[in-house]
């Protein structure tokens, strides 16, 4: 994917003026290339100067008709992913990660002018799939647990069908993130579970038919398994009291029915 993003211009024709306080925000997937572009007609004598958190990235000088990258600074996290555009003074960052998050400003300076223009970039990362489990910790209920593992700035939702039914939100870094969902075994509604950002999301479905069976022992179990041990307690009874009827009976010479 390829964005760009336009900011008008503000510029102050006195050195003295105060700069915009006016940042553009701006939202990018990892992996994209983002051009951040200002529309500004460059004049002959214009100095252009790129900064990232005040570290100067480029420069461009008209007049002097001289570019330079400094891409080797800040750990050499801009090595080989800068492109500049000394006709419109654009910048382009490839392949952009986590690391180029952050406010980058361009300033076009000249003897009549001098000119800001700051975007906030925010890089999100690609969400993982969320997974859903069955919480073993109880049989009677169907419990689900839908989680994921570090993110951040995410919403985490239930859906039924296409209505939310919970939902958080987390802006730190979550090492685990989860939330639960009680359903029937017998409910044929589809569910889901949404991972999202401000810009992408995923999902994952639920087949409560395969999650919900329960491996422990559930009321059907105890109950046959009641009816067996009770059913084999009247047959040890009966028996006995045969044995001993009979035994009873060989001394006295009478049956056992
Ligand atoms: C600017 O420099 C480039 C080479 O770096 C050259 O090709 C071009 O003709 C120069 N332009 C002017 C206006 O001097
Ligand atoms: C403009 O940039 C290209 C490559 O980015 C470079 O080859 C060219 O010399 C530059 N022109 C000027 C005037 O600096
Ligand atoms: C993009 O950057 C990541 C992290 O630095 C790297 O692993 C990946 O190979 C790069 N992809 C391309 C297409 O350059
Ligand atoms: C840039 O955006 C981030 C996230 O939205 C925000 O926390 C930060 O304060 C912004 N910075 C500036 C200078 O606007
Ligand atoms: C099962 O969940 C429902 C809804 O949350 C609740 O009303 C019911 O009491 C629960 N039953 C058991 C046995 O936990
Ligand atoms: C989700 O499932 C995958 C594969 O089964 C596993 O590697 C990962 O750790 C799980 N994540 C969570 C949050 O349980
Ligand atoms: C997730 O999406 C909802 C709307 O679809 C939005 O309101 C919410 O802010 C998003 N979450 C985050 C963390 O951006
Ligand atoms: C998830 O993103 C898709 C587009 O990629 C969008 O159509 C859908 O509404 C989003 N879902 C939620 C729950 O935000």
């Amino acid at each position: 994917m390829f964005l760009m993003f336009v900011f008008l211009s503000f510029c102050f024709t006195s050195l003295a003026g105060v700069f915009g306080d006016e940042v553009k925000s701006v939202s990018v997937m990892e992996g994209d290339s983002l051009t951040l572009n200002t529309d500004t007609k460059l004049q002959r004598d214009d100095v252009i100067d790129w900064t990232y958190q005040k570290t100067l990235l480029t420069k461009i000088n008209k007049a002097a008709n001289k570019t330079k990258i400094h891409n080797d600074v800040l750990d050499g996290r801009f090595i080989d992913r800068l492109q500049m555009n000394n006709q419109t003074g654009d910048l382009t960052i490839t392949n952009i990660t986590t690391e180029h998050n952050g406010v980058y400003e361009m300033t076009i300076s000249s003897t009549q002018k001098i000119c800001s223009h700051r975007f906030n970039v925010t890089v999100y990362a690609h969400l993982p799939v969320p997974n859903i489990t069955r919480d073993s910790s109880q049989c009677s209920n169907c419990s689900l647990l839908c989680s994921v593992l570090n993110v951040r700035d995410v919403s985490l939702s239930w859906y039924k069908g296409n209505s939310l039914l919970s939902s958080i939100s987390v802006s730190d870094l979550n090492i685990r993130l989860s939330l639960s969902l009680e359903v029937e075994y017998q409910d044929t509604n589809t569910y889901r579970c949404v991972l999202n950002n401000t810009i992408t999301n995923q999902t994952q479905h639920i087949n409560i038919k395969n999650l919900c069976q329960c491996s422990g022992l559930t009321f059907v179990h105890i109950v046959v398994i009641c009816c067996v041990a009770g059913g084999c307690l009247i047959v040890a009874s009966v028996l006995i009291f045969c044995i001993y009827r009979k035994h009873r009976n060989t001394q006295q010479h009478g049956k056992c029915y």
